[in-house]
């Protein structure tokens, strides 16, 4: 059997696919390092008093990914952006 996934915790049969499309999907988003529990906002607002930031300067100030590592391509976007809630990035996402 055929199976497609339209949501990140849920997989249809593609016989349902087009049934469960019209619903509204549920977009997760990241907004903070959870291995250290710093929301983007605080170091937005934390940046915004600084004439430049890098991710650099985020982890000797936050520790923020210098643990796993995960939050760093959502740093790195919030500083292209500005942005602090931020789709989750998917594999597809960053070829
Ligand atoms: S989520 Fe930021 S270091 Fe793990």
């Amino acid at each position: 059997m055929l199976w497609r996934m339209i949501r990140v915790d849920s997989i249809v049969p593609m016989t349902d696919a087009p049934r469960q499309l019209e619903r509204p999907r549920t977009i997760v988003t990241v907004d903070r390092c959870t291995c250290h529990d710093v929301r983007f906002a605080a170091i937005a607002q934390w940046s915004t008093a600084r004439a430049s930031t890098t991710i650099e300067d985020i982890e000797d100030q936050w520790c923020c990914g210098t643990s796993c590592g995960m939050c760093r391509p959502y740093l790195s976007h919030m500083l292209k952006t500005g942005d602090t809630t931020i789709p989750m990035i998917m594999p597809s996402d960053n070829p």
